[in-house]
């Protein structure tokens, strides 16, 4: 077997339908979405991988059927908008099992896909970074691996019984199994080795000691713009969903504060595949570790609420985040993990009413309202970064000169210096704690006097 086999039949530009099956409420979760949001989120997912789009329809499922999920009558009138509009993939926005994924593909002559296959295709194209990729080919082993045990379980035969890749009587089956076990295992490894240099790095950034700010959202909330607009950097900010899958770093300088470590994160989706969920564990690490949290929320999207609740879902759900609001959309205190600022972003979209009730919200909930795109509203953000980074201590060892009596001095003056003495070789350890602000005033000015005896 082809452990891409699934991956390489999805082709680029492939007439594509969608079927987004709403199912009873034992089914699945409660659908906080409309049809049409959802409809248009399964239409981005496509075309975020090139895929054309062409027809997509709604069925309402009153009972499942085990074997095709819908009823033979839905599934006959679907084939036949499958037929008369030419499609050679359908995309099912929910979850199948492969005996169902397997009897719609007869029925509808063509390939089937779930939302879980494709959101690994799209992670699987955008994957940038070497960790990136080995989660997402873990992820996709594991989806494999599923379908391989409940599925291809009538495939199995008898291997010639050479022993050259198992056993005499060892089946193709279990061969393929273990394949992917073993595969897996060194993924697994690899992606430990990775781990520990990324944390590695952490510590480092730890050592800096600049404030990390996440951004965390909804895909396509435009944290990408968000980013590239405070960084002036060039991250792929496209009209792609998870155009981000890897985090990305930059610093960035911020009046008061010095510098500030902004990190770019995947973004979150509802109805996150549980196999995803643990690939994404990493990036999300730099959430977790983060000094504060800037939640992006489209909130010219008709859905931004429920996308919030997502979010804040993910974050709960990984044990890393705070949840700020309850479900009632009520503030509720937390002190678990970093401290969140909700930017609401944009606002360039919004006119008239709409625009007010949306000012009127962001008053409410202590958001930043802003556009990301236009710039309207990046300096409050920037003053408010100030405000929620200047009162977080930084703590700090440091080396001068001994003869370096004026740092000395301001460091008597602007920081709590715990410990101090001088080595033999003329120079002067210190241990401070100073505020985030101070401490991006000290490493201004030691950058800007540079020696090269100062650790
Ligand atoms: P993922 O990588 O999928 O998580 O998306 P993201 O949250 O990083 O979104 P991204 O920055 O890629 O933006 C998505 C789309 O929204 C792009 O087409 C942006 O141009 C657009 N966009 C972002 N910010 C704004 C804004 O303030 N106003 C308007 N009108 N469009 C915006």
């Amino acid at each position: 077997m082809s452990f891409s086999a699934d991956r390489e039949e999805v082709t680029r530009g492939a007439r594509t339908a969608i079927l987004l099956p709403e199912l009873p409420a034992a089914h699945g979760r409660v659908q906080r979405r409309d049809r049409e949001p959802r409809i248009e989120e399964a239409r981005g997912l496509a075309l975020a991988i090139g895929l054309d789009v062409v027809v997509s329809h709604v069925v309402t499922v009153r009972k499942v059927h085990p074997a095709t999920l819908l009823g033979s009558g839905q599934v006959e009138a679907f084939g036949h908008m499958v037929e008369d509009n030419d499609c050679e993939l359908v995309i099912v926005d929910g979850a199948l099992t492969p005996v169902q994924q397997r009897n719609l593909e007869t029925a509808l002559k063509a390939k089937v896909i779930d939302r879980t296959a494709l959101i690994l295709e799209i992670f699987g194209e955008r994957a940038a970074t070497a960790e990136g990729r080995l989660q997402v080919e873990l992820a996709h082993l594991d989806y494999q691996q599923g379908r391989l045990v409940r599925s291809w379980t009538h495939l199995e035969r008898q291997r010639g019984g050479f022993g050259f890749l198992g056993g005499p009587g060892e089946t193709q089956i279990e061969a393929d199994r273990r394949m992917i076990r073993d595969r897996m295992a060194r993924l697994r490894k690899s992606l430990e080795d990775v781990r520990r240099t990324r944390a590695l790095h952490r510590e480092r950034r730890k050592r800096a000691p600049w404030p990390v700010v996440a951004l965390v959202g909804y895909t396509n909330a435009g944290k990408s713009t968000l980013f590239n607009r405070l960084a002036a950097s060039a991250v792929m900010a496209e009209d792609l969903l998870f155009a981000t899958l890897d985090p990305t770093m930059r610093q960035i300088p911020v009046d008061g504060l010095g510098k500030v470590i902004l990190s770019d994160t995947v973004g979150f989706i509802s109805d996150l595949p549980t196999q995803l969920v643990a690939a994404f564990r990493a990036t999300l690490e730099e959430v977790e570790s983060a000094d504060l949290l800037l939640h992006v929320r489209d909130i010219s999207h008709p859905d931004s609420e429920a996308q919030r609740d997502d979010v804040l879902d993910v974050l709960g759900d990984l044990g890393i985040g705070p949840r700020a609001f309850d479900r009632a959309g009520e503030e509720t205190p937390t002190d678990a993990g970093p401290p969140i600022i909700e930017v609401h972003n944009k606002i360039d979209r919004l006119t008239g009413d709409a625009r007010s009730d949306a000012e009127g919200q962001a008053h409410r909930e202590g958001a930043i309202l802003l556009s990301a795109l236009t710039g309207e509203g990046i300096d409050q953000l920037l003053l408010r970064l100030t405000d929620a980074l200047g009162g977080s201590e930084v703590q700090r060892h440091l080396v001068i000169p001994s003869a370096d009596g004026k740092t000395r001095a301001w460091l008597h003056r602007n920081a709590v210096v715990h410990s101090e003495r001088s080595d033999e070789e003329g120079r002067l350890h210190l241990h401070l704690s100073l505020s985030a602000a101070n401490n991006g005033r000290l490493s201004q000015m030691l950058a800007e006097q540079p020696d090269p005896s100062r650790v």
